[in-house]
């Protein structure tokens, strides 16, 4: 649905420019068409589990942030103000079909879609992110400066509000819709809007050391599994007793090492790598795999639930298939393989592709537990 122009090509913006230096990408999206309106995004904001925040600037320079969900716009939506949700990707079919126009970056590297719904004259302030993200302009215009990655020493004009000081700009543009702007991690940037604008940003995450080490120690210690404990036959007498050796501290490190060669250790960074922060999906009644066969044959479709992105590694027995989905393994006989590598694309499962099928049962129960976790869904 929506698909970057030709003129964009994925390998020379992944040579030069992903994780390297800014790109404007002049109608990135040709002839544009906002998935959402204002409206939308400002009922969305009400709603309990979406994270918003409202951002504004008033005459007398205080800035001000107002958390939702918002049940009375009318008091916090006063100066120059940005309404900002996070994880729309999650809430709305359309706007995940935005995020899938760039998955030449894979899913694991995903966040979220953020959209922002600035007033005439508004922005957040001059700031840094930790992480990539295109900054996709849809209705409205808006002046994009972008500076260089530096010492900036931040400040707070609120408590939750971080901003750096002005920086001197390398790209000045004016953004209209359909226009992109690509910023690494780090570049300084700051947006004005110059007319009431959305601009959606479609962000990407990267796990940090101590949270990776975190995550693995966490799940190779849960359970009941005893790891091996150290033992020294051959120890001799040591020339003080004070003294650990080269030789055992290196013994200790090679246990850890051996830790982090298994395939335990791999289990758990795909845990970690296909977590998401999805709604929660009330199921109800448990849907079986009599019901869903009857319903793909009267040519209803199973669609993968908005936001939700599987991963899986290149590591696979020969019998059997493994992904993930929110830190879940899902494991099925590797005959569905292929069907799998459109599947998890996020291709709807209809009849043509159950007929298809040559392991219908597999596929059958496969999808019941995926229904039945809010991961894929019966779209009627
Ligand atoms: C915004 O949409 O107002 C801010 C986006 C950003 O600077 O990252
Ligand atoms: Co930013």
């Amino acid at each position: 649905m929506y698909t970057l122009s030709s003129d964009f090509t994925i390998s020379t913006f992944l040579k030069e420019y992903w994780q390297k230096k800014p790109l404007v990408i002049r109608q990135g999206f040709t002839t544009f068409v906002d998935p959402i309106d204002e409206h939308d995004l400002a009922g969305l904001a009400q709603e309990e589990d979406v994270d918003s925040r409202i951002v504004s600037l008033h005459d007398d320079g205080q800035w001000q942030v107002h958390h939702g969900p918002f049940s009375d716009y009318e008091t916090v939506c006063q100066g120059k103000w940005t309404l900002l949700v996070q994880g729309v990707d999650r809430y709305s079919d359309d706007i995940n079909a935005l995020m899938e126009a760039f998955n030449f970056i894979p899913y694991w590297r995903m966040d979220d879609v953020m959209i922002s719904y600035a007033v005439d004259g508004a922005g957040v302030g001059p700031h840094t992110d930790q992480y990539d993200v295109f900054l996709v302009q849809g209705k409205g215009k808006r002046a994009w400066r972008v500076g260089v990655p530096g010492n900036y020493t931040p400040h707070y004009p609120h408590k939750d509000l971080q901003q750096i000081n002005d920086f001197e700009a390398q790209i000045d543009v004016v953004l209209a819709p359909g226009d992109i702007l690509y910023i690494p991690p780090g570049w300084p940037h700051d947006g004005q809007a110059l007319q009431d604008c959305l601009t959606y940003s479609v962000g990407f995450r990267a796990p940090e050391q101590h949270q990776i080490l975190q995550h693995v120690t966490d799940e190779l210690t849960s359970g009941l599994k005893q790891g091996l404990r150290y033992s020294d036959p051959n120890l001799s007498q040591p020339r003080h007793p004070a003294l650990i050796t080269s030789t055992e501290l290196s013994a200790l490190r090679g246990m850890l090492s051996d830790l982090l060669a298994s395939t335990d250790c791999d289990n758990a960074l795909m845990s970690l790598l296909s977590t998401q922060h999805l709604p929660d999906t009330d199921i109800g009644i448990l849907v079986t795999t009599d019901e869903i066969s009857a319903y793909i044959e009267e040519g209803g479709l199973i669609t993968r639930t908005p936001g939700c992105k599987p991963v899986f590694s290149e590591h696979q027995t020969d019998s059997d298939f493994t992904f993930y989905v929110n830190g879940e393994a899902f494991t099925t006989p590797s005959s569905l393989k292929e069907l799998l590598w459109e599947i998890l694309k996020g291709e709807p499962v209809d009849n043509t592709m159950f007929i298809n099928s040559d392991d219908k049962a597999s596929l059958l129960n496969l999808l019941a537990q995926l229904i039945n976790h809010g991961y894929w869904e019966m779209s009627d």
